[in-house]
């Protein structure tokens, strides 16, 4: 196998709030993926940074009455403190408020304007007289232009659905002092993104970097008209670096983010004596990974490719875009006591119960993530106690302060070798991302070696003092088959790794270490691995968690990112196939939707439109349907997810078989199909109204 030189991010987390479990579905992802490439073998370097600069760190600086980089100074602190108690192992760790990312900055922003990318015009910006500062949109309030309604945001309405620029409100009120901002135009910064239009197409619709359902979004969302004029300019006072050639404006938070990635490495470079322009230069054999989550695809997918493509840098091999987490099928919620802190949950339960819960649920898909309480308590319990650590507790304390066997015991069963014959496979899943399925796997391995232990009884070969050979051959394929699956789940567990490499006196140095059994090597006296955890441990910390004040906070979506700035729909669809004839209430009410789950899809021999579905409804209530979606979907990313289908179809017999429904979807067909799928918290066999 060749070795790959591999740089690694996370979303680089804003210095204005602390770390949470939603953020930690990114840093554990992440960071298993980082140790898994580095167990193969692979020269991995992980980078991510505070982002520190806007205006949310200056107002919050202010109201503290401090100044900015105490503030800065002290949240990257704790950040660091909490990535590390979840054990998560950056390279480097740094700031985007530091001399090197202002000297990348710089030099990124020379090259764009050299490329005349740039352009100034004139904007009208809300001013807040009292609080003194420009007033991002998210801080204005006023009653809708279109509709009335009062009290809306700042960019679209709430009642109505109407996009608009805070300046179209009527009334409007800052909410950072109550008063009444008035309207200031200041010469802004725009970089036109149109003139990479063909670039930005290729490089998002090849294939090679992202998801297809990002593909997809870009494509149906930004890349269908021309890409509108980017912002990057804030006038002061903001929190940020002054643009070199252009006094008293500073570039917003979202130029210098990014780049921030870039000065991490810097830093990292300049401690190993490597150099940077073998990572982040034009000719660089470097894969780049970002991870991120979806609410921030568009900075990562459109404007960061084409910074760095005009600058000339390396681009990214791949953006990995995850899902936002859900407690309870429900969004993270200050009153209902989800929002949990990373430091809150140590407080009640191990960081390892997290990682591991978390591997169990991510895919490679965009789905959000449940945090299901109930599930947590039975997975941690069920299979990584009760099979996984099990497995050790049940046969280390007969060998212990003794060696294994001589000889690697033939009589095995084949399970070792069957075990190391899943190296391969299971590498293959963790490269793409499917955690879940990883761990499926090697819950099924364990659930095996499991029954080896209960056949060969070891507790009743300790007692016949004439077979103390056969227990000790026993304990020693056990305890194989045991370090087999700590090393297929160290990039998860790499704590319960060190503890077995303790254990067994033996590092865990490289995935292959699957396939050369342990023999002769002493065991240290058995020191107890893992606890089950219970559910009062969980609703303890959703106590401790609960702000019974907090107002039902709206996730903020990055700053000044309109989602409705993209909402220029096209009439193609309509125009195509117009609205149907009217029907009453009664005539929909004829056709049955349920949510169902597809819990099987495969290929069906000779059809190349046709995937083969089986759709559960809940109580073991299926259904069997063809559909033609195999050009838009593989049918392993389908696996568990829900859609909406007609439950009371006629039966209609194929030459394949017999179809008892349909999958609801839109597009005109081929490889644009589009599965209709319902919110998350829907529970197969509801019925759509
Ligand atoms: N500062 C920007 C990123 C700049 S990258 C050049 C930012 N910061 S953040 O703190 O809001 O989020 C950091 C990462 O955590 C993002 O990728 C974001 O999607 C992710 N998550 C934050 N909350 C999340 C959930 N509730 N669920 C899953 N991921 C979430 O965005
Ligand atoms: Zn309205």
């Amino acid at each position: 196998m060749t070795e790959r030189r591999i740089l690694v991010t996370s979303a680089l987390p804003y210095a204005n709030g602390h770390i949470h479990i939603g953020h930690l579905v990114e840093y554990i992802q992440t960071d298993i993926w980082v140790r898994f490439q580095k167990l193969r073998g692979h020269q991995v370097v992980y980078v991510c940074a505070d982002d520190t600069h806007g205006t949310a760190i200056m107002l919050r600086a202010r109201r503290e009455g401090r100044p900015e980089e105490e503030l800065i100074a002290d949240m990257q602190q704790a950040h660091e403190r909490d990535f590390s108690a979840f054990d998560i192992e950056f390279d480097n760790y740094g700031s985007t408020h530091s001399e090197e990312n202002r000297n990348i900055c710089t030099r990124m922003w020379g090259a764009i304007r050299q490329a005349g990318l740039v352009r100034e015009k004139t904007v009208e910006q809300l001013f807040d007289p009292e609080a003194g500062t420009f007033l991002a949109d998210r801080f204005v309030r006023g009653t809708c232009p279109r509709c009335g309604a009062e009290d809306q945001p700042g960019d679209n309405c709430s009642v109505c659905g109407a996009a608009y620029t805070p300046a179209d409100l009527i009334d409007p009120v800052s909410t950072l002092s109550g008063s009444t901002p008035e309207i200031r135009s200041a010469p802004h910064l725009f970089i036109e993104l149109e003139q990479l239009h063909e670039f930005l197409e290729d490089w998002t619709q090849n294939g090679r970097h992202l998801q297809p359902e990002v593909a997809r979004y870009l494509k149906g969302h930004f890349l269908n008209a021309p890409l509108r004029d980017w912002d990057v300019s804030r006038p002061a006072p903001y929190f940020g670096f002054e643009i070199p050639d252009s006094p008293g404006n500073y570039w917003y938070v979202w130029f210098d983010a990014p780049i921030g990635y870039m000065a991490s490495t810097q830093q990292w470079c300049q401690r190993r004596g490597e150099r940077f322009d073998d990572w982040w230069g034009p000719d660089s054999d470097a894969e780049i990974h970002h991870f991120i989550g979806k609410d921030i695809t568009y900075f990562h997918t459109l404007f960061w490719p084409g910074m760095l493509k005009t600058a000339g840098c390396n681009l990214p091999e791949k953006v990995h875009i995850h899902g936002f987490l859900t407690v309870g099928g429900e969004k993270m919620s200050k009153s209902r006591g989800t929002f949990i802190l990373a430091s809150t949950w140590l407080r009640h339960l191990p960081a390892q119960t997290l990682r591991y819960y978390y591997a169990t649920r991510l895919g490679s898909g965009l789905d959000d993530i449940d945090l299901n309480p109930q599930e947590l308590v039975s997975r941690v319990n069920s299979d990584l106690v009760n099979k996984i650590v099990n497995l050790a507790s049940r046969t280390a304390r007969f060998v212990q302060s003794q060696c294994l066997s001589e000889q690697y015991p033939q009589n095995d069963d084949g399970l070792f070798e069957h075990a190391a014959r899943q190296a391969d496979r299971l590498a293959e899943l963790y490269e793409q991302g499917s955690f879940a399925a990883a761990i499926r796997e090697i819950v099924l391995l364990a659930d095996r070696a499991n029954r080896f232990v209960e056949e060969r009884a070891p507790w009743e070969l300790k007692r016949d003092p004439k077979r103390q050979d056969e227990l000790r051959d026993v304990c020693t394929v056990a305890l194989n088959l045991f370090r087999q699956l700590v090393v297929y789940l160290k990039p998860v567990l790499p704590k319960l790794a060190a503890q077995t490499e303790e254990l067994l006196n033996t590092p865990i140095r490289h995935w292959d270490d699957v396939r050369t059994p342990l023999s002769g090597t002493p065991v240290s006296p058995f020191q107890h691995l893992m606890k089950r955890i219970d559910e009062k441990q969980v609703e303890a910390m959703i106590e401790d968690s609960k702000d019974q004040d907090a107002p039902e906070q709206p996730q903020e979506s990055s700053p000044d990112f309109h989602p409705a700035d993209s909402w220029k729909d096209p009439g193609d669809a309509l125009a195509a196939e117009p609205i149907a004839d009217e029907c009453t209430i009664d005539d929909f009410m004829k056709v049955d939707l349920r949510v169902a789950r597809i819990i099987e899809a495969r290929h069906v021999d000779g059809a190349d439109r046709l995937l083969q579905l089986t759709l559960s409804l809940g109580g073991g209530e299926t259904r069997n349907v063809f559909a033609g979606i195999k050009a838009a979907y593989d049918p392993e990313s389908l696996v568990g997810r829900q859609v909406v289908c007609v439950a009371n179809l006629k039966p209609r017999k194929m030459k394949f078989g017999v179809s008892e429904g349909m999958v609801c979807a839109s597009g005109p067909g081929g490889k644009d199909v589009f599965l209709i799928s319902p919110d998350s918290g829907a529970q197969p066999g509801q019925r759509v109204h």
